[in-house]
This record gives C-alpha cells, sequence and structure tokens, in this order.
C-alpha cells in the first residue's frame, strides 16, 4: 500500500464530500472515489436495501471493506468517506495514514437544508434535522480527530470549498 498520498474527505452526510471530491479530482487530474458508490457496486445492492435486509452493523462491514480498498490504492485518489466512516477507530487510523484528511463542517441546520432522501440515506427517513444534530454531537470529536483540515462548508459554494481543499493538499 502506499501511504500518505491520497486526499480524504469526511463529514456528516450534506457536507458536501462527493460534490466537492468531483470537483478537486477534476482539479488535480485524480481519480475520485466514493465509499458509498463502491459498496452499491460490491454488492449490487442500495446502501437503505443493505440496511433493510442486513441491518447497520452489517452495512458498516461493507463500508469498511469499501474504505479499506480506496485507501490502498496505488494512484493518488480524491476519496469521499461516506460520513459514519469515522465511528471505527480502524477507519480512522486508516484514513489519517492515507493522505491528508479534511474534514467538510456545517451546522447541523445547514446540513438539514442539502440532504436529499437518496437511496443511501436511510438514517434521514424520518425527522431529518433532529437526526443530524444527534449524529453531529456523537460524531464530532471523532471528525476532529481523524482530520488534518476543516473546512467550513456552511456558506461557500462547493467550487470555492474544491479551492479552500485544493489549498491544503501538499
Ligand atoms: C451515513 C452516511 C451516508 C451513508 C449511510 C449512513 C452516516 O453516506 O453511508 O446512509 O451514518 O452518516 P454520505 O455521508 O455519503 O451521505
Amino acid at each position: 500500500m502506499t501511504a500518505g498520498r491520497h486526499v480524504v474527505l469526511v463529514g456528516m452526510m450534506g457536507s458536501g464530500k462527493s460534490t466537492v471530491g468531483r470537483l478537486v479530482a477534476e482539479r488535480l487530474g485524480w481519480p475520485f472515489v466514493d465509499s458509498d458508490e463502491q459498496v452499491e457496486a460490491r454488492t449490487g445492492r442500495t446502501v437503505r436495501e443493505i440496511f433493510e435486509d442486513e441491518g447497520e452493523a452489517t452495512y458498516r462491514r461493507y463500508e469498511s471493506d469499501a474504505l479499506a480498498a480506496a485507501l490502498s490504492r496505488e494512484e493518488p485518489t480524491v476519496v469521499a468517506a461516506a460520513g459514519g466512516t469515522v465511528l471505527d477507530a480502524g477507519n480512522r487510523r486508516l484514513m489519517r495514514e492515507a493522505g491528508t484528511v479534511v474534514w467538510l463542517a456545517a451546522d447541523p441546520a445547514v446540513l438539514a437544508t442539502r440532504v436529499g432522501s437518496g437511496d443511501h440515506r436511510p438514517l434521514l427517513a424520518s425527522a431529518p434535522e433532529e437526526v443530524l444534530r444527534r449524529l453531529h454531537a456523537e460524531r464530532r470529536a471523532l471528525y476532529e480527530s481523524v482530520a488534518h483540515h476543516v473546512v467550513d462548508v456552511g456558506g461557500p459554494r462547493p467550487d470555492e470549498v474544491a479551492e479552500s481543499v485544493l489549498g491544503l493538499v501538499p
């Protein structure tokens, strides 16, 4: 494994990891990998289906496997790590070692205006803002501990956030 060369974006659902990640990858001329897309490609099922049929714990295992695969790519890659990846200490260690970890941070009220009800966000099926507040309170310290840098995404547009992230790439 070639450690330390990737750009890893972490943060809550709705923080713009995929949108910003694609922009950053485009600008660097690097590939972009989204851990949830990898889970869906590897299992042939949506995150929602996995949650419903096999439960969250099983999904978290698929998530860790997909993240590890993304981080072990030879080629420098921009990786969007799904919101819950920080819950696992092994994931956090791998991310820190794999490259520059950037937390895209915003208030849950802002995130709530941005999240869609897509098939990969079963946790937001009801009372999304309340759920985001609870998850944010539970995870905030984990995002802080894993990230080398924090970028505020509460105000700026995705292209402006991407610009800030690019400024952090060594
Ligand atoms: C989750 C975030 C989602 C997806 C799943 C659970 C979470 O990914 O993995 O719905 O626990 O925060 P995004 O952060 O890409 O939306």
